[in-house]
């Protein structure tokens, strides 16, 4: 029989010797984004900052008077929350002290934001939905933050807002950060999908998930059911079929939606699913934000082995229009999505 020698405290303490933060992870990593210099590294560790603050107030959010609403608008009309502008506020302010970033476009801010530090910009562009999810805030549950980073196009000396309208395809990096049970972060450079996790008792990110490959198809769909009359048909058909008892494809399949959009993800990124935000009657190009929400996302689920469609083509090959465009969502294991899409052209039916 085999001898299992109990970990010792020290092994724990430092992870068996393997524990790895994620500003060593970035730095190993710095060959993967071409032609990076520092500037990028160090704009991930600004995000990685940012959003340590970010859960510093999250998790403060019920001990201090930063409930309720701020008493404005955002630009696509939802009501903001205090800690959405919280959020807005302290990535705005990391990263314009980190000094990489020359353009600034967030879900809160109607306009793109130029970046100088110092009487200097950096050459990154960041687009980001700082919180997401936030009507859960007020009754705990998981939020997020979701960012996209592209490059100021060469010789560009003034950003202007159309630098910003590049297809998710350009994306440099894109990530996420889940304020949950515990506090990850994950991102993309192009070269596959990790997650890191906050240590808070050493204020560090350590890598817990790396190389994440999600399933080709799982058992999970997340959608609001409460929308289902306002649908399309091929919608309203694939939800359908996914009810369906049938034992060779494993249906019926389950639902779970928590209306965070981050969290939806991120548990169907790990567990195998699809979520879908759907164009409708109200919003005929859905709900969630094509440059904050749902090309960041794309990317990193198409380098974890997913798939992203508006339903008619792959999320990441739209040409945007405008910052704060909308698009229609179908994301997560590839056949699921897939099989959607057949549904939405009509290539099949009940
Ligand atoms: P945000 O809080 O950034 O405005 O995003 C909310 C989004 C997304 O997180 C979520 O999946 C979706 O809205 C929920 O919308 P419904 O309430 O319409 O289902
Ligand atoms: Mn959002
Ligand atoms: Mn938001």
């Amino acid at each position: 029989m085999q001898t299992v020698t109990a970990p010792t405290q020290q092994s724990l303490a430092n992870g068996g010797g393997k524990l790895k933060t994620l500003e060593q992870f970035i730095i190993e990593r710095q060959g993967d984004v071409p032609g990076s210099t520092g500037q990028f590294s160090r704009l991930l560790r600004d995000i990685a900052l940012a959003a340590k603050i970010v859960d510093r107030d999250v998790r403060k959010a019920g001990l201090v008077d930063i409930f309720g609403e701020a008493g404005g608008e955002n630009a696509t009309g939802d009501t903001q929350k205090k800690l959405d502008m919280l959020a807005h506020e302290e990535f705005v302010r990391a990263l314009r002290r980190g000094g990489e970033v020359c353009m600034i476009g967030s879900e809160e801010h109607d306009e793109a934001i130029p970046i100088k530090t110092n009487g200097h910009s950096g050459r990154y562009i960041v687009l980001m939905d700082p919180l997401d999810g936030s009507s859960n805030v007020d009754v705990n549950v998981s939020i997020g933050t979701i960012f996209s980073i592209y490059r100021l196009p060469d010789g560009c000396e003034e950003p202007l807002t159309e630098h910003a309208l590049q297809p998710g395809r350009d994306q440099v990096a894109a990530g996420y950060v889940v304020y949950g049970s515990s506090t990850m972060l994950v991102y993309t450079t192009g070269n596959g999908v990790n997650g890191f996790t906050l240590d808070p008792s050493i204020g560090e990110f350590l890598l817990s998930h790396p190389n994440i490959q999600t399933p080709n198809v799982g058992k999970i769909y997340s959608i609001n059911e409460g929308n289902y009359r306002s649908w399309e048909d091929g919608t309203k058909e694939y939800i359908k079929w996914l009810q369906i008892e049938d034992k060779a494809t494993n249906r019926p399949y389950t639902s779970r939606y928590i209306g965070s959009f981050v969290a939806d993800f991120h548990r169907n990124l790990l567990k195998g699913g699809i979520y879908i935000y759907p164009a409708n009657v109200r919003d005929p190009r859905g709900k969630l934000r094509l440059m904050y929400e749902a090309n960041p996302m794309a990317f990193i689920v198409e380098q974890a082995g997913g798939r992203a469609s508006t339903g008619s083509q792959p999320i990441l090959d739209v040409k945007p229009e405008m910052l704060h465009q909308r698009c229609p969502v179908y994301i997560g294991s590839a056949d699921m999505v897939e099989m959607a899409e057949d549904f939405v052209a009509g290539r099949r039916t009940l």
